[in-house]
């Protein structure tokens, strides 16, 4: 079976058909910019010519980076927050012509290496992560997940997690390798404090250099390992939840 799966970043949007049995993209991804402002309609208006570009008219599954109930955009921390509020699944579904389901994107990422990826088969806690824009949490317990967790914004030294633990928060504060991991680490502990997870999944496009930072985490019981699907755990996880 298959689902076009949308994920939307606060830095990109990026699109690819994906075999929702085995968690393949069928086709090579598609990315573009997302648009800034980062409104409602300038980025329905960016994902229905994506969609067009595919020729897509089967169901369809969108990652948003935010808290979403129902099809509603609850919260938007990277976007414009226009979306607060926003019946998101209205909106793409005119945009598109398409049936379409809305999932947050961590919430996205988490089913998708659940199911393909580096928590296969885990049954007790499992906690992912993803290092982005911001930072996007999902959390399973018994392979079950507890949407629209957003522990991204708990508040370390005074400021939001993801302020700190971000691959953008690397970025913009220009921080070495170590200073950035110290900073991931402690950020870490106080979810292992937390939550007691049996394994850490860090997802994100910063997952491919996992080599650089894991080893660096001292701090930790719980073993830390990068997503197996890496920056396409989203879109894969978009096209589940859309079938
Ligand atoms: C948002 C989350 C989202 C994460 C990653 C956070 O700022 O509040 O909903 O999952 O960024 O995009």
């Amino acid at each position: 079976m298959h689902i076009l799966g949308v994920d939307i970043g606060g830095t990109g949007i990026k699109v690819a058909p994906v075999d929702v049995t085995t968690g393949k993209l069928v086709a090579e991804r598609v990315k573009v910019a997302t648009p800034h402002p980062a409104e409602p309609d300038a980025i329905a208006a960016a994902v229905r010519e994506l969609v067009t570009g595919f020729g897509w008219s089967g169901p369809a599954g969108i990652a948003f980076p935010g808290v979403i109930t129902d099809g509603t955009t609850r919260t938007a921390a990277n976007l414009d927050p226009a979306w607060i509020g926003m019946d998101a699944r209205g909106l793409f579904g005119k945009a598109t012509g398409l049936q379409v389901v809305m999932i947050n994107d961590a919430d996205a990422a988490g089913l998708a290496e659940m199911k393909f990826g580096a928590g296969a088969g885990h049954q007790g806690t499992v906690l992912m992560l993803t290092l982005g824009t911001g930072i996007g949490s999902a959390l399973f317990n018994g392979g079950v997940l507890v949407p629209n967790t957003e522990f991204g914004h708990i508040e370390i030294r005074g400021k939001d997690a993801e302020k700190r633990a971000s691959e953008h928060a690397k970025e913009e504060h220009d921080l070495s390798w170590e200073k950035w991991a110290g900073q991931v680490d402690e950020y870490l502990q106080r979810m292992e404090a937390l939550l007691s997870p049996g394994l850490f999944i860090i997802g994100g496009g910063i997952s491919r250099k996992s080599d650089k930072f894991l080893p660096l985490l001292t701090g930790l019981t719980a073993p830390v390992v990068p997503a197996a699907l890496h920056n396409d755990a989203g879109i894969v996880g978009a096209a589940m939840a859309g079938s």
